[in-house]
């Protein structure tokens, strides 16, 4: 792609939104009130305002490798700790999508460098589940099943931060997770039962306040 044209895209894009509303940067400059907390991949592919249909504004985003919530991600938890406690967003989403790169790479042994201790987060995920996915025969389907479950256990970790915990006693912050299918363009909500697993981690996880 021509970087000079971006140039050319963002001027063409700065008249489209002035002709409909010609103080659409002054409002937007004002500050931002977004409900929705948004944690998925950083693949080229799924882009997140797009998908959603939303605007800037809107949607408050964190993208890495495989929507990832490391427990010790200074830049995950710093976007969850800022969005929560200061935006007070309602809503947090963790949003996977099939054929993921680095769910793939997971499912290999290949030795990837810097990338080994942020796959191993993955592989984690591939554990504590081993028996339902060693049980899957087909590569594909045990594939995309692990983009699940790495979505679900991602949403633990965000469950299990002490901003979100307070947050869901205050207000009843809700967690959602999501799966784009690449394949067909459509969102998937798993339906992940978050009352219930809110209750089964806080066995562990609860922090007195
Ligand atoms: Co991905």
């Amino acid at each position: 792609m021509d970087i000079k044209q971006i140039f050319k895209n963002n001027i063409d894009w700065v008249n489209e939104k002035l002709q409909l509303d010609s103080n659409y940067f002054k409002t937007l400059s004002k500050g931002q009130n977004p409900d929705i907390l948004y944690i998925g991949c950083s693949d080229s592919r799924v882009s997140a305002e797009e998908l959603m249909g939303v605007s800037p504004g809107d949607v408050f985003v964190h993208r890495n490798i495989a929507n990832m919530v490391p427990n010790t991600d200074l830049s995950a938890m710093s976007v969850i700790d800022y969005a929560v406690v200061h935006l007070k967003v309602n809503n947090i989403v963790v949003c996977g999508h099939y054929y993921c790169g680095g769910v793939k790479a997971a499912m290999e042994s290949a030795d990837l460098g810097i990338l080994n201790p942020w796959l191993r987060n993955i592989r984690d995920v591939y554990r504590i589940h081993k028996e339902e996915l060693n049980a899957i025969t087909n590569q594909d389907a045990k594939y995309k099943r692990l983009v699940e479950l790495n979505v679900q256990e991602q949403c633990i970790n965000v469950i299990k931060t002490a901003e979100v915990q307070q947050a869901f006693i205050d207000r009843n912050i809700t967690v959602h997770g999501w799966v784009f299918d690449i394949h067909t363009g459509k969102l998937i909500d798993l339906e992940i039962d978050f009352k219930k697993v809110m209750e089964n981690v806080m066995e562990i996880y609860r922090l007195k306040r």
